[in-house]
């Protein structure tokens, strides 16, 4: 029996745990990677710090002063290993018309031997750790399980923060749970006396793979964000979107709130947007309309299931957020600001000298002199961002002084609406509410928005980011469409949320943005809440329903009036001229189409040529 062999063996037994699939695949995959030691992860507090230790050692992570924000560390990765590698993102399904025409696609059998080749002792030099990790609260019915290994103390210690990781999940496991596997190493294997780097990855290879018939996730080259914490992006919406359209659930991009009017009324709203769009800000927004008040049940996304009542209820995968610090601040999200103050990692962010970290947009003034994300010394005259403009915080949603006493209710929250958005700074108005479930699936399907740095390639181009899914989806998005369809078709329609389409940014000639944002969005979300409840009047038009601009309670406000009617008004020459891009836009999807959406862009077209 080799020593491996002898190790693994040695460490399964000491799990205690019996799944045979799962010890099974765990031993292949030793086998197939060379670790030096397996390392079984029980969840623990004093397992977290050990990674800590272990980052800090290595020279991965810098400990933050104690005074400043304690029990927290600072990564910076390297600069060609910065945010999520689309154009390396694969869906492996048997048959390549079901991935679609928005996914990268390739033969399962040659991408598992392709994979095979880069993983065949990848992790020499390292520890493999297995992460056994609960998707949402341990024992709802909605939540799923998965098993992570990694190379990476980095990966363990934000699962650790983002799902709920433990011997606890094996427990729920038992002998022949099932799982989403999830392999991932950063690809970057060490000799007998070669010193790691600091922020280990394979600059030439990267790899972010699903096979999603048989529910496996592969990931090599990558350790950051989305790229390595398999639970988030690559199980929670690649492959439960899949697992959703067969189970009949939906697996969405979308953060959850709670809104309480002045009376305690609650409504639970959730909202799709693109990557760096908002969504952590809108999740623990701080209403600026007095008497209204915002809780948190997450800020990224949302499974949602019927319940026995007809009503889809969410739940939150996640117990962490993994947001986008540059722009956050006391005044953009004081919420978010106060969840980090402790206990959080912080990703390329850069360090003040007195020992804690700092990003644009952080304070009115910049600091006089930082270490920037890349290492070296920066002032304000440096002329370059201290920040990567990427960089990410991970903190436990549990520390949010937002956080809904609810957000861990295992049969989740019922949903009364639904918001779609995306940056867009012409055209769309502040707010439109859809006319049935139909219509709004085509707002959500239309959806377009100008890109962030949340991935890597151009920033500011325009693309139609379908219900903010577009790198998410783990099918055909034609199917989607349609899985979209069949799930408003399950319930009656008063019990189905009502369906928004919201842009909060919104620019004048001059590029100057036309409505504040922030805490003001609540004016919005107010009218959305009195509208559910049949209480606010809206204005027909040919793209939907909107406020008129003395719907909309902006007391208090300093906004032009002249502003006010251009963010509530109707370009109908604007959106006669998306109709060929909607059109074009639709024909990708070929007959994979619902008709249902070309007889929205017919009905949509008529309406706007009957206004002019
Ligand atoms: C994220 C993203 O990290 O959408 O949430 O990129
Ligand atoms: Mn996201």
């Amino acid at each position: 029996m080799s020593a491996l062999t002898q190790t693994l063996e040695a460490e399964s037994a000491a799990s205690g745990k019996n799944h045979k699939h799962l010890a099974q695949w765990v031993q292949e995959v030793a086998q197939m990677c060379k670790p030096d030691r397996v390392h079984w992860c029980d969840g623990s507090p004093e397992e977290y710090q050990a990674m800590l230790r272990l980052m800090i050692l290595g020279g991965v992570a810098i400990p933050l002063a104690a005074e400043k924000r304690p029990n927290s560390v600072l990564v910076r990765s390297s600069p060609g290993d910065v945010a999520r590698v689309e154009d390396r993102t694969f869906i492996c399904s048997r048959s390549k018309d079901d991935a679609g025409p928005t996914n990268n696609w390739e033969d399962p059998a040659k991408m598992r031997d392709k994979l095979r080749g880069l993983f065949a002792g990848c992790m020499a030099g390292r520890t493999m750790y297995v992460i056994p990790y609960s998707m949402g609260p341990i024992g709802s019915p909605i939540a799923r399980i998965g098993v992570e290994i990694s190379d990476s103390p980095y990966v363990v210690a934000n699962m650790h923060m983002m799902a709920r990781v433990g011997s606890h999940v094996l427990d729920v496991l038992g002998e022949s749970g099932e799982f989403v596997r999830g392999l991932h190493s950063v690809g970057a294997p060490l000799g007998p006396n070669q010193q790691d780097s600091a922020w280990p990855n394979n600059p030439e290879h990267k790899y972010i793979c699903h096979f999603p018939e048989t529910r496996e996730i592969w990931s090599f080259g990558s350790g950051y964000g989305g790229n390595a914490l398999l639970g988030k992006k690559c199980h929670a919406l690649r492959i439960a979107s899949v697992q959703a359209r067969d189970e009949g659930w939906m697996a969405e991009h979308m953060l959850i709130l709670k809104l309480i009017s002045p009376s305690g009324q609650v409504k639970y709203i959730t909202g799709a947007f693109p990557s760096a769009c908002g969504k952590t800000n809108l999740a623990m927004l701080i209403p600026t309309v007095p008497g209204w008040k915002v809780e948190t049940i997450g800020d990224d996304i949302a499974w949602m299931k019927f319940g026995p009542d007809g009503r889809l209820y969410a739940i939150n995968p996640e117990c962490g957020f993994f947001g986008v610090a540059p722009g956050t601040s006391m005044t953009s999200n004081a919420n978010a600001m106060l969840t980090v103050n402790r206990n959080s990692i912080f990703t390329n962010c850069a360090m003040t000298l007195e020992g804690d970290v700092w990003w644009e947009g952080m304070t009115a003034e910049k600091p006089a002199e930082l270490m920037d994300w890349l290492r070296r010394p920066w002032s304000p005259a440096s002329g370059r961002k201290a920040a990567h403009p990427n960089a990410r915080f991970t903190a436990p949603a549990k520390q949010c002084p937002s956080i809904a006493p609810e957000w861990e209710d295992p049969k989740g929250v019922p949903i009364d609406a639904i918001l779609f958005g995306g940056r867009r700074a012409g055209v769309v108005p502040l707010v439109t509410e859809s006319l049935n479930w139909q219509h709004g699936t085509f707002l959500g399907a239309t959806a377009s928005s100008e890109t962030t740095a949340a991935i890597t390639g151009k920033v500011g181009q325009l693309r139609r980011d379908p219900m903010a899914m577009l790198p998410f989806c783990g099918y055909h998005m034609g199917d989607y469409f349609a899985h979209w369809l069949k799930i408003g078709a399950q319930s009656e329609p008063s019990k189905l949320p009502r369906i928004y389409y919201v842009n909060w940014f919104r620019q004048d000639e001059s590029g100057k943005m036309v409505w504040p944002g922030y805490g003001e969005n609540s004016r919005v979300l107010k009218w959305v809440f009195e509208r559910c409840e049949g209480k606010a009047h809206a204005v027909e038009t040919p793209i939907g329903r909107l406020p008129a601009p003395s719907d909309l309670d902006v007391r208090g406000l300093n906004i032009p009036a002249a502003d006010l009617s251009k963010l509530l008004s109707v370009d109908v020459d604007g959106w006669l001229a998306e109709i060929p891009l909607i059109r074009d836009h639709f024909a990708k999807f070929g007959n994979r189409l619902p008709n249902g959406l070309n007889r929205e862009v017919d009905e949509l077209e008529r309406r706007l040529k009957a206004a002019k």
